[in-house]
């Protein structure tokens, strides 16, 4: 650990972000295991994480799958559907219907979108296979400007080049047609990216770049760090983490997270799958979540694929759900590790928020009413998270609650309920995603997280009774 590590009550915790308010807080902060999170995107947000799967187009009819992924995950890849060969099938036509799919099915669910992948050497289309020099170059940028435009505001984070890097010891640059036409086009590719969709976070993507040892670890180190210094536009570095038996979680992850992260970019768990099974896989998967737990810059965890049957090596049984549907061992350890806490982001607002919390209490509609109270969760540079407590006065069969943030403020994430949006996107009906009823006095909560975009008003909450 290169910051002291200082561990909090939850209490204790807000009380210092309420009197630190004014300042940076220069430590990183050990989350405790508090509220246990009893799905694996309520568990990564208590430390303000997200926790992500891929999703297959083809599969969005199959109910098992969508009521697993709908439950557990709050970030959405999609696995195909918006790489170059999807999106560009023929040079300069554009079509978005599959990662339309995706993404409408994750924004209707209140979930995020994770961008996958603007410029690649692998999955092109064929007419760009043919290409060269600076036509290639063009079309590229053609690619990444088009589809980045398109999918604007909508897209929490894209990898923007993905696997551009050789395996094996040279620490250098993969041979691709891509890196043909200069070893300059990936920050081009970058500043195009930056260009068409300013607010979303751009990723650098590749396999094989756990271990800190690795040559090809350290070259694409090396380029992210070069970047920085020049200011060329890149916020995050993924780390897709395919193992297996060949290619083991090493023991040196987190200081790979660490050393990243120090070059002042996010780092983000993008692809991963463990092959295996039982504790051994379970202990695997654990060491991986703890890894990112213990590097307050890593935001987030997507798995690749839901169930084992989904996976793009099925064989291997690499996921947290069976063929079923079943929580596997690995979905446990996971899910407790994240509830075992780790750190937080170590800058939240650095300036002043004005809290406003509303309660407001509607007539009783038939038996009984129902109360909304906003409470404050955790808070980073650029967003926090919040919980609204229904209370049911009386009995009460259902309930509906409001959430109404000031724009630019924009809810990103949920969980525990199910929300929908009016058209402006600023005020979320969360209804409960059981049946809702309450007995007299029983209260029950969901949560969300507000990209707050400089913006610290709190939101107003109401309930209404059925
Ligand atoms: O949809 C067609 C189907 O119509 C056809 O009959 C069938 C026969 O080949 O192919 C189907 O397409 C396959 C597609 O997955 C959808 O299932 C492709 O052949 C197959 O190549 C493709 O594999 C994908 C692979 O990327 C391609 O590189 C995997 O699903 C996908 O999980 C995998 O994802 C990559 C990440 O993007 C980058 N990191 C590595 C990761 C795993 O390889």
């Amino acid at each position: 650990m290169t910051t002291p590590r200082h561990t909090y009550g939850r209490g204790r915790l807000a009380a210092a972000f309420g009197g630190l308010a004014a300042a940076t807080l220069a430590v990183a902060i050990a989350v405790p295991a508090a509220a246990a999170g009893s799905t694996l995107q309520a568990a990564a947000s208590e430390s303000g994480r997200y926790f992500g799967t891929a999703i297959a187009a083809s599969r969005l009819g199959d109910g098992t799958y969508t009521s697993i992924a709908n439950r557990e995950f709050n970030m959405i890849t999609a696995e195909n559907e918006m790489k170059m060969d999807a999106t560009e099938p023929s040079r300069g036509q554009f079509s978005y219907s599959s990662g339309d799919r995706i993404v409408n099915w994750a924004r209707q669910n209140g979930k995020q979108v994770r961008g996958h992948a603007l410029a690649w050497h692998s999955q092109q289309p064929g007419w760009m296979q043919n290409l060269s020099g600076t036509d290639l170059r063009n079309a590229m940028l053609n690619h990444v400007t088009q589809v980045a435009s398109y999918y604007k505001g909508k897209i929490y984070a894209w990898d923007v080049v993905n696997e551009a890097f050789a395996d094996g010891s040279s620490g250098g640059r993969r041979d691709s047609n891509l890196q043909r036409t200069g070893n300059d086009w990936i920050e081009a590719a970058f500043r195009a990216a930056r260009a068409a969709d300013p607010n979303a976070k751009l990723c650098y993507n590749d396999y094989n770049t756990d271990n800190w040892s690795h040559a090809k670890t350290q070259g694409v180190y090396n380029m992210v760090r070069d970047f920085k210094s020049r200011g060329v536009p890149i916020d995050c570095v993924g780390f897709q983490a395919h193992f297996n038996s060949g290619n083991p979680v090493p023991s040196n992850y987190d200081v790979t997270l660490r050393n990243f992260a120090a070059l002042g970019v996010d780092v983000q768990i993008t692809e991963l799958d463990i092959e295996g099974s039982g504790s051994s896989q379970a202990q695997q998967y654990q060491g991986v979540v703890q890894a990112c737990l213990s590097v307050a810059r890593c935001t987030g965890i997507t798995v690749w694929g839901v169930r084992d049957s989904d996976s793009w090596r099925a064989s291997g049984t690499p996921l947290l759900f069976d063929g079923s549907g079943n929580k596997k061992a690995a979905y446990t350890s996971v899910l407790n590790q994240l509830n075992a806490g780790g750190t937080t982001n170590p800058n939240p607002n650095p300036t002043t928020p004005v809290p406003t919390p509303t309660t407001t209490t509607p007539p009783p509609t038939g038996g009984g009413s129902c109360t909304a109270t906003y409470s404050e969760g955790q808070k980073w540079g650029d967003r926090f998270n919040g919980t609204v407590t229904i209370r049911a006065n009386g009995n009460i069969s259902g309930w509906t609650s409001t959430v109404t943030v000031r724009s630019p403020q924009k809810i990103i994430a949920t969980w525990s309920g199910s929300p929908s949006w009016d058209s402006s996107g600023n005020v979320m009906t969360m209804r409960p995603s059981g049946s809702g009823a309450l007995s007299s006095g029983q209260t029950t909560s969901f949560g969300f997280t507000v990209q707050h975009n400089g913006t610290w008003t709190w939101p107003s909450v109401t309930c209404a009774a059925s």
